[in-house]
């Protein structure tokens, strides 16, 4: 190869991007290729590492090449990837039996699914036929997901104005104010969904006597109370669901994301009651509870219990919010969260500080115009926290 062909190849991220391109949908236009991970690290095309803040938005909690969670996966592939939820499978008894140490009751039943989206989905119908209701109630800044059956719920004018009129009745409500929440709520409402931390909307936490609020509205009005903690739960705030912490329990709570590692999976959380209502064969899904989503999802739950990830997220949390405060920049407005949940709040436009963390080595996400996300995996460690801080400080300085 001459001089001139050398310097003017292709590097790897650009052919790779290159071959994309014919057959992308459009709706992303990526400019970095990512070939392998390891904890909280992870590798581009080029042999770039990077401190990844983002885990996949939340979905890597054991981290990446997890050892355990690729053993799982490999030994079921070989063993049985395919068995429906009408046919028993020992590895989904195994996993479920465990999810249900973790969840209190009177959360007694599961349906499992296969994403966010499809477990929200799921929960209205669940809502819906429980009630024999139609009208729904959810909140300002949440995020329930795209698909037709949950976007009524997401509320994000940009990701709903496009595909209007969506049919479906929701009013949408300030988050934690209670007396919007029980002005809206009444005898027609089939169900208030929530997340206990908004994460799209900006990283906020809801406040105790919210979900109190909310737990006693439902319960006098006969609505269904749903926390959405596809986000927030699966330990990423310190306890198994985040609404733990706050002592209320909803009727219905959904759950995806971090649970199986990065294998796709949904888990709608249900009182016997609720599960109840659903007629035989009123609801379904091919993939949900396969054993290979199974095997994953006893791996996490294993790996969240024996290195005790959920205390670890707890502190680690801390160690960032604390770090990121300790900065003392002048641009950011407020470093708020719960464990491994965390937005930086700056006075300006954010994206612009996403793009210099990328290139200082840090992956990160926006939640909203002015909110930096940090969602890194469970497993992130002391040293990269505070690596993170020092270049999160060196990024914020320039
Ligand atoms: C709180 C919440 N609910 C629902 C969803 C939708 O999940 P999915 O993208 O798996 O459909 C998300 C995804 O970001 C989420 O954060």
């Amino acid at each position: 190869m001459t001089d001139l062909e050398e310097r003017t190849r292709p590097t790897r991220t650009e052919a790779v991007l290159a071959r994309d391109a014919e057959h992308r949908s459009g709706l992303w236009d990526p400019d970095v290729v990512f070939v392998r991970g390891d904890g909280a690290v992870v590798v581009d095309a080029e042999g770039r590492e990077y401190l990844d803040c983002m885990a996949g938005i939340a979905v890597a909690s054991v981290g990446h090449g997890n050892a355990r969670l690729a053993r799982a996966i490999a030994d079921q592939a070989e063993r049985l990837i395919v068995c429906p939820q009408n046919l028993g499978n020992d590895t989904r008894t195994a996993f479920v039996e465990r999810l249900f140490r973790h969840v209190p009751p009177p959360l007694n039943r599961v349906f499992l699914c296969n994403s966010g989206s499809e477990a929200n989905e799921a929960a209205l119908k669940w809502a819906r036929v429980a009630t024999g209701r139609r009208r729904f109630v959810a909140a300002k800044r949440g995020f329930s997901g795209r698909t037709l059956g949950v976007l009524p719920m997401t509320w994000e004018p940009k990701y709903r104005e496009p595909f209007a009129p969506l049919g479906m009745e929701v009013t949408f409500v300030r988050y934690n104010d209670v007396d919007e929440l029980r002005a809206a709520v009444d005898e027609e409402t089939a169900a208030v969904l929530l997340e206990p931390v908004q994460g799209e909307g900006g990283i906020h936490a809801a406040d105790p006597e919210y979900l109190r609020a909310a737990r006693d509205i439902t319960e006098r009005t006969g609505a269904v109370l749903v926390f959405d903690e596809i986000q927030c739960g699966v330990g990423r705030t310190g306890t198994f669901l985040a609404s733990e912490a706050y002592g209320v329990s909803a009727d219905i709570v959904t759950l995806a994301k971090g649970l199986a590692g990065g294998v796709p999976i949904g888990a709608v959380l249900m009182t016997d009651a609720i599960a109840a209502s659903m007629p035989k064969g009123g609801h379904g899904t091919t993939f949900g509870g396969n054993p290979l989503a199974s095997a994953a999802a006893l791996a996490v739950l294993e790996e969240l219990d024996e290195r005790g990830l959920m205390e670890h997220a707890r502190a680690m949390g801390e160690r960032l919010m604390q770090g990121i405060r300790g900065i003392g920049s002048e641009r950011v407005r407020e470093v708020r969260g719960r464990g491994l949940m965390i937005g930086v709040e700056l006075k300006e436009k954010v994206a612009p500080v996403i793009a210099a963390l990328r290139d200082a080595g840090v992956l990160t996400i926006s939640g909203g115009a002015t909110v930096i996300r940090f969602l890194p995996p469970l497993v992130i460690t002391p040293a990269q926290v505070d690596e993170v801080v020092a270049r999160v400080a060196r990024v914020l300085a320039s």
